[in-house]
Formats: structure tokens, sequence, C-alpha cells
């Protein structure tokens, strides 16, 4: 963990994972993906909005095939809390049907979310659906789920920072940090 004395958020505990290090990561991860699809030329990057974001346009870039990107909305959380029901705000556009699908999310918890996104997409008869997520909180996982392609799996802190907010704060760091729950809520009350 690297304390950072210029956090532009005051509750902001720690950096646990830095910008170089998701650099490389999401690097690697590209490489992956570069080789696996080297027969495809059909292959979608279908992100879920608002958290993955920012990972799936630095991971896009390093995906050396001919691609289309595509997002969908959905909504699992209330603050902090998981509720386990998942709701799909807004679909993906482009027909699936016959494609290789990459499901991207930010972060993994329960797993409720890729799972019910993971189970309408097999509907959908994708040639192939594989997932991906920069985080994972396997302690938290509340269901059974395989990540394809996993950035880095974490403890269970509460973390924000390159696309993963708390109460819609902190999307824009550039690393993954900490919260300091209390801190928070000495400044803003409950999340
Ligand atoms: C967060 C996160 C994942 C999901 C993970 O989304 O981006 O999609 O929760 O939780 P789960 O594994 O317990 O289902 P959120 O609803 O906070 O939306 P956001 O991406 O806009 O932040």
């Amino acid at each position: 963990m690297i304390p950072a004395p210029n956090y532009p958020y005051a509750f902001i505990d720690h950096i646990i994972i830095s910008e170089e290090e998701i650099r490389q990561r999401v690097d690697t991860l590209g490489e992956q993906i570069t080789n696996d699809y080297k027969d495809s030329d059909k292959l979608v990057l279908l992100g879920l909005l608002r958290g993955s974001v920012m990972f799936v346009t630095d991971l896009m870039r390093k995906v050396r095939r001919p691609l289309t990107m595509d997002f969908m909305s959905v909504s699992s959380y209330a603050g902090s809390t998981s509720s386990g029901f998942v709701r799909i705000d807004s679909d993906h556009k482009s027909n699936i049907h016959g494609w290789d699908v990459i499901l991207i999310d930010d972060i993994v918890d329960t797993g409720y979310t890729i799972n019910t996104v993971r189970k309408l997409l097999m509907d959908r008869n994708p040639r192939s659906l594989k997932t991906c997520a920069l985080l994972d909180k396997v302690e938290r996982h509340k269901v059974e789920i395989d990540i394809d392609y996993l950035g880095f799996s974490i403890p269970d802190y509460f973390v924000v920072g390159y696309g993963l907010d708390i109460d819609e704060k902190g999307r824009n760091l550039p690393y993954i940090a900490s919260v300091n729950l209390e801190r928070y809520q000495d400044l803003y009350g409950k999340s």
C-alpha cells in the first residue's frame, strides 16, 4: 500500500493498486485477448456502465484485433450494500448473435451482476461469451462465478478510482484506492 499526500478526496486511505500496476495488467490482458481471438473477426467488448468505462477504453487499445465496443447500463447497488437485485436500465445496441462477446465489468463483488447479465446474454446466442473484470472480491461472492480475464483479486476493502465510485465520487482517480468509511461519513453522512 502506498500512502499518498495529495489525495483529491479527503476520504481516501491508501492507494492499493497504482497507475503503473493497472497499466501493466491491462497490457497483459490485452495480449491474452489478442492471442485468444486471433481467428475472430467478430469480437465485441461489452462493458457495464458506468464503472467499467475507463477499463474498457484502456483495454480496447491493447487488443490488436478488429473489434467493436458496446455498453449496457445495469444497477445492482444502493450505496455500499449489494441488494442482489439487478435491473437492466439500458441494453446494448448491437446484435450479438454469432459474435464473440467479452462482457466487462470493473468489479465483481457478490457476483450477481456479472452472473445475471452473462445468463441474459447467453440467451441471445453469441458465438462465444467470456467474462472480464478489473477487480474481484472473492470473499464476497454469493454465487459461483468464473472470470476468464481478471485484473486483480482484492480483499474486502471499499475501493474507488479508475471508474469505481462511492456515491458517484472518486471515479476519476487514475489508481485504485481504499476508502476510509468513517471519514467519509464525517464528511458526507452515511453512504
Ligand atoms: C457495481 C460494479 C458492478 C457491480 C458489482 O455497479 O460496477 O457492476 O456493482 O456488484 P455485484 O458483484 O455484487 O453484483 P454499480 O451498480 O455500483 O454501478 P456503477 O458501475 O455505475 O458504479
